[in-house]
Protein backbone atom coordinates (compact mmCIF):
# COMPACT_ATOMS: atom_id res chain seq x y z
CA UNK A 1 0.00 0.00 0.00
CA UNK A 2 1.33 3.55 -0.76
CA UNK A 3 2.53 5.59 2.21
CA UNK A 4 1.40 9.36 2.29
CA UNK A 5 4.27 10.62 0.27
CA UNK A 6 3.88 7.97 -2.49
CA UNK A 7 0.24 8.47 -2.29
CA UNK A 8 0.00 12.25 -3.23
CA UNK A 9 2.79 11.86 -5.95
CA UNK A 10 0.80 9.26 -7.67
CA UNK A 11 -2.10 11.30 -7.36
CA UNK A 12 -0.75 14.56 -9.52
CA UNK A 13 -2.71 15.70 -12.31
CA UNK A 14 -2.22 19.03 -14.26
CA UNK A 15 -5.04 21.57 -13.26
CA UNK A 16 -5.85 24.32 -15.77
CA UNK A 17 -8.98 25.57 -14.16
CA UNK A 18 -9.29 27.42 -11.08
CA UNK A 19 -11.35 28.73 -8.38
CA UNK A 20 -11.48 32.25 -7.28
CA UNK A 21 -9.88 31.73 -4.05
CA UNK A 22 -7.00 33.73 -3.47
CA UNK A 23 -3.59 32.01 -3.06
CA UNK A 24 -2.42 33.26 0.38
CA UNK A 25 0.86 34.50 1.25
CA UNK A 26 1.63 32.09 3.78
CA UNK A 27 0.86 28.35 1.67
CA UNK A 28 3.60 29.97 -0.95
CA UNK A 29 6.54 30.56 2.14
CA UNK A 30 5.18 27.02 3.38
CA UNK A 31 5.38 25.32 0.13
CA UNK A 32 8.59 27.53 -1.05
CA UNK A 33 10.65 27.19 1.61
CA UNK A 34 9.86 23.02 1.75
CA UNK A 35 10.42 23.00 -1.99
CA UNK A 36 13.77 24.15 -0.89
CA UNK A 37 14.35 21.36 0.56
CA UNK A 38 15.85 19.55 -2.59
CA UNK A 39 18.65 18.25 -2.94
CA UNK A 40 20.74 20.85 -5.43
CA UNK A 41 24.08 20.73 -6.93
CA UNK A 42 27.13 21.68 -4.33
CA UNK A 43 24.51 23.39 -1.94
CA UNK A 44 24.13 26.24 -4.97
CA UNK A 45 20.71 26.66 -5.11
CA UNK A 46 21.04 27.97 -8.49
CA UNK A 47 17.44 29.37 -8.83
CA UNK A 48 14.61 31.29 -7.77
CA UNK A 49 11.08 32.36 -8.50
CA UNK A 50 9.41 35.64 -9.43
CA UNK A 51 5.60 36.01 -8.61
CA UNK A 52 4.19 38.44 -11.20
CA UNK A 53 1.28 40.38 -9.40
CA UNK A 54 0.56 43.06 -12.29
CA UNK A 55 -3.06 41.95 -13.62
CA UNK A 56 -2.25 43.97 -17.14
CA UNK A 57 1.28 41.85 -17.36
CA UNK A 58 -0.53 38.74 -16.19
CA UNK A 59 -2.67 39.14 -19.44
CA UNK A 60 0.71 40.45 -21.41
CA UNK A 61 2.52 36.57 -20.63
CA UNK A 62 -0.70 34.67 -21.16
CA UNK A 63 -0.59 36.12 -24.71
CA UNK A 64 2.76 35.25 -24.98
CA UNK A 65 2.42 31.76 -23.68
CA UNK A 66 -0.04 31.00 -26.56
CA UNK A 67 -2.96 32.43 -25.04
CA UNK A 68 -3.39 30.23 -21.90
CA UNK A 69 -6.19 31.59 -20.24
CA UNK A 70 -4.82 29.44 -17.25
CA UNK A 71 -1.87 32.19 -16.71
CA UNK A 72 -3.87 34.91 -16.54
CA UNK A 73 -7.10 33.56 -14.42
CA UNK A 74 -5.02 31.15 -11.81
CA UNK A 75 -5.10 32.90 -8.44
CA UNK A 76 -1.44 32.82 -8.46
CA UNK A 77 1.21 32.77 -11.34
CA UNK A 78 4.78 32.36 -10.87
CA UNK A 79 8.01 32.39 -13.01
CA UNK A 80 10.74 29.59 -12.30
CA UNK A 81 14.41 30.21 -13.46
CA UNK A 82 17.15 29.50 -13.42
CA UNK A 83 19.86 31.53 -11.21
CA UNK A 84 23.49 31.84 -11.15
CA UNK A 85 23.41 35.82 -10.64
CA UNK A 86 24.11 35.79 -6.96
CA UNK A 87 27.11 33.23 -7.53
CA UNK A 88 28.66 36.42 -9.95
CA UNK A 89 28.11 38.66 -6.97
CA UNK A 90 30.02 36.84 -4.54
CA UNK A 91 33.04 35.94 -6.78
CA UNK A 92 32.70 39.85 -8.24
CA UNK A 93 32.82 40.86 -4.77
CA UNK A 94 35.98 39.01 -4.58
CA UNK A 95 37.54 40.69 -7.75
CA UNK A 96 37.41 37.20 -8.94
CA UNK A 97 36.42 36.13 -12.92
CA UNK A 98 33.21 34.81 -12.95
CA UNK A 99 33.66 31.37 -14.41
CA UNK A 100 30.74 30.84 -16.83
CA UNK A 101 29.93 28.03 -18.93
CA UNK A 102 27.23 25.87 -20.38
CA UNK A 103 27.70 23.48 -17.01
CA UNK A 104 26.62 26.61 -15.08
CA UNK A 105 23.79 27.13 -17.18
CA UNK A 106 22.71 23.21 -17.02
CA UNK A 107 23.08 23.39 -13.28
CA UNK A 108 20.64 25.99 -12.89
CA UNK A 109 18.34 24.30 -15.19
CA UNK A 110 18.65 20.85 -12.86
CA UNK A 111 18.52 23.01 -9.79
CA UNK A 112 15.85 25.00 -10.60
CA UNK A 113 13.56 21.63 -11.48
CA UNK A 114 14.38 20.04 -8.64
CA UNK A 115 12.84 22.75 -6.64
CA UNK A 116 10.06 23.04 -9.16
CA UNK A 117 8.96 19.49 -8.88
CA UNK A 118 9.81 19.97 -4.91
CA UNK A 119 7.20 23.03 -5.25
CA UNK A 120 3.98 21.58 -7.33
CA UNK A 121 4.28 18.22 -5.09
CA UNK A 122 4.31 20.97 -1.75
CA UNK A 123 1.43 22.87 -3.44
CA UNK A 124 -0.54 20.20 -4.17
CA UNK A 125 -0.46 18.74 -0.60
CA UNK A 126 -1.97 22.06 0.85
CA UNK A 127 -5.16 21.52 -1.92
CA UNK A 128 -3.79 23.09 -4.47
CA UNK A 129 -3.78 22.28 -8.36
CA UNK A 130 -0.78 23.72 -10.73
CA UNK A 131 0.14 24.25 -14.35
CA UNK A 132 3.55 24.41 -15.54
CA UNK A 133 3.81 26.03 -18.48
CA UNK A 134 6.52 25.86 -20.74
CA UNK A 135 4.86 28.30 -23.50
CA UNK A 136 6.32 30.79 -21.24
CA UNK A 137 9.35 29.84 -23.43
CA UNK A 138 7.60 30.02 -26.95
CA UNK A 139 8.69 34.18 -26.91
CA UNK A 140 11.34 34.26 -24.05
CA UNK A 141 12.93 37.19 -25.33
CA UNK A 142 9.28 39.13 -25.10
CA UNK A 143 8.85 37.54 -21.54
CA UNK A 144 12.51 39.01 -19.98
CA UNK A 145 11.89 42.42 -21.74
CA UNK A 146 8.54 42.41 -19.77
CA UNK A 147 9.80 41.69 -16.27
CA UNK A 148 13.08 42.72 -16.54
CA UNK A 149 15.09 39.80 -15.55
CA UNK A 150 18.18 40.73 -14.38
CA UNK A 151 21.67 39.18 -15.54
CA UNK A 152 22.58 35.30 -15.07
CA UNK A 153 18.60 34.53 -13.98
CA UNK A 154 17.16 32.00 -16.61
CA UNK A 155 13.38 31.78 -16.98
CA UNK A 156 12.64 28.31 -17.30
CA UNK A 157 8.71 27.88 -16.89
CA UNK A 158 5.63 29.64 -15.65
CA UNK A 159 3.42 27.76 -12.64
CA UNK A 160 -0.09 28.35 -12.46
CA UNK A 161 -1.02 27.48 -8.75
CA UNK A 162 -4.34 27.73 -7.00
CA UNK A 163 -7.63 25.41 -5.77
CA UNK A 164 -8.66 23.27 -8.38
CA UNK A 165 -12.24 23.94 -10.53
CA UNK A 166 -11.74 20.33 -12.26
CA UNK A 167 -11.25 17.03 -11.70
CA UNK A 168 -9.44 16.14 -14.69
CA UNK A 169 -7.88 12.99 -13.29
CA UNK A 170 -4.46 11.09 -13.47
CA UNK A 171 -2.94 10.35 -16.90
CA UNK A 172 -1.04 7.76 -17.26
CA UNK A 173 2.80 7.19 -17.67
CA UNK A 174 4.99 4.69 -19.23
CA UNK A 175 5.44 1.34 -17.61
CA UNK A 176 8.25 0.54 -15.10
CA UNK A 177 9.72 -1.98 -18.18
CA UNK A 178 9.94 0.67 -20.20
CA UNK A 179 11.63 3.89 -17.76
CA UNK A 180 13.95 1.49 -15.41
CA UNK A 181 16.80 -0.71 -16.58
CA UNK A 182 19.15 -3.27 -14.85
CA UNK A 183 22.76 -2.55 -16.07
CA UNK A 184 22.28 -2.22 -20.08
CA UNK A 185 19.90 -0.52 -21.97
CA UNK A 186 17.46 -2.79 -23.66
CA UNK A 187 17.82 -3.20 -28.04
CA UNK A 188 15.76 -0.80 -30.08
CA UNK A 189 13.46 -3.43 -31.15
CA UNK A 190 13.00 -4.57 -27.28
CA UNK A 191 12.02 -1.07 -27.10
CA UNK A 192 9.66 -0.55 -29.66
CA UNK A 193 7.77 -3.74 -28.23
CA UNK A 194 7.91 -1.71 -24.82
CA UNK A 195 6.25 1.64 -26.55
CA UNK A 196 3.30 -0.55 -28.49
CA UNK A 197 2.38 -2.22 -25.12
CA UNK A 198 2.51 1.25 -23.70
CA UNK A 199 0.38 2.97 -26.37
CA UNK A 200 -2.23 -0.03 -25.73
CA UNK A 201 -2.33 0.43 -22.22
CA UNK A 202 -3.38 3.98 -22.43
CA UNK A 203 -5.73 2.93 -25.15
CA UNK A 204 -7.28 0.77 -22.40
CA UNK A 205 -7.04 3.76 -20.00
CA UNK A 206 -8.99 6.02 -21.56
CA UNK A 207 -12.02 3.57 -23.13
CA UNK A 208 -12.34 2.63 -19.80
CA UNK A 209 -13.04 6.18 -19.25
CA UNK A 210 -15.25 7.21 -21.61
CA UNK A 211 -12.76 9.63 -22.99
CA UNK A 212 -11.28 9.65 -26.86
CA UNK A 213 -8.35 6.89 -27.04
CA UNK A 214 -4.97 8.81 -26.88
CA UNK A 215 -1.86 7.31 -27.30
CA UNK A 216 1.52 8.27 -26.35
CA UNK A 217 3.28 7.24 -29.58
CA UNK A 218 0.60 9.69 -31.47
CA UNK A 219 1.49 12.28 -29.07
CA UNK A 220 5.00 12.71 -29.62
CA UNK A 221 4.88 11.98 -33.50
CA UNK A 222 2.79 15.31 -33.50
CA UNK A 223 5.54 16.92 -30.74
CA UNK A 224 8.41 15.66 -32.81
CA UNK A 225 7.62 16.25 -36.65
CA UNK A 226 8.65 20.17 -36.02
CA UNK A 227 11.66 22.11 -34.33
CA UNK A 228 10.76 24.75 -31.45
CA UNK A 229 11.20 27.77 -30.41
CA UNK A 230 14.90 27.89 -31.90
CA UNK A 231 15.14 31.48 -30.74
CA UNK A 232 16.09 29.86 -27.25
CA UNK A 233 20.00 30.02 -27.27
CA UNK A 234 20.34 33.40 -28.36
CA UNK A 235 17.47 34.40 -25.77
CA UNK A 236 19.47 32.49 -22.78
CA UNK A 237 22.57 34.35 -24.14
CA UNK A 238 21.08 37.66 -24.08
CA UNK A 239 20.23 36.97 -20.40
CA UNK A 240 23.93 35.95 -19.46
CA UNK A 241 24.13 32.33 -20.10
CA UNK A 242 26.99 30.60 -21.96
CA UNK A 243 26.09 27.26 -23.73
CA UNK A 244 29.24 26.22 -24.83
C1 LIG B 1 8.19 21.76 -18.02
C2 LIG B 1 6.71 21.58 -18.28
C3 LIG B 1 6.05 22.50 -19.06
C4 LIG B 1 4.67 22.38 -19.27
N1 LIG B 1 4.03 23.33 -20.01
C5 LIG B 1 2.68 23.31 -20.12
C6 LIG B 1 2.00 24.36 -20.77
O1 LIG B 1 2.60 25.31 -21.30
N2 LIG B 1 0.65 24.32 -20.80
C7 LIG B 1 -0.07 23.30 -20.23
O2 LIG B 1 -1.29 23.35 -20.29
N3 LIG B 1 0.56 22.28 -19.61
C8 LIG B 1 1.91 22.25 -19.54
N4 LIG B 1 2.58 21.26 -18.87
C9 LIG B 1 1.80 20.16 -18.25
C10 LIG B 1 1.95 18.88 -19.07
O3 LIG B 1 1.20 18.98 -20.26
C11 LIG B 1 1.46 17.71 -18.20
O4 LIG B 1 2.28 17.61 -17.05
C12 LIG B 1 1.54 16.39 -18.97
O5 LIG B 1 0.65 16.39 -20.06
C13 LIG B 1 1.17 15.22 -18.06
O6 LIG B 1 -0.10 15.41 -17.48
P1 LIG B 1 -0.30 15.45 -15.91
O7 LIG B 1 0.61 16.49 -15.34
O8 LIG B 1 -1.76 15.79 -15.71
O9 LIG B 1 0.03 14.09 -15.39
C14 LIG B 1 3.94 21.31 -18.69
C15 LIG B 1 4.64 20.38 -17.92
C16 LIG B 1 6.01 20.50 -17.73
C17 LIG B 1 6.72 19.48 -16.88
Amino acid sequence: MDNPTLKNMRNHRTVRSFSDEALSTSDIREAVEAAQCAATSSWIQAYSILQVTDEAERQTLAELSGGQTQVRAAPGFFVICGDSRRHRLLMEKEGKPFQNNFEVFLTTVIDASLFAQNLVLAFESQGHGTCLIGGLRTRLADVAKLLEFPEGVYPLYGLCVGKPAEDPGTRPRLPFEAVCFQGRYPSDEAMRIQMQQADQASETYYTKRGAPARTWSRGMLRRFAKLNREDLPQAYLNLGAELS
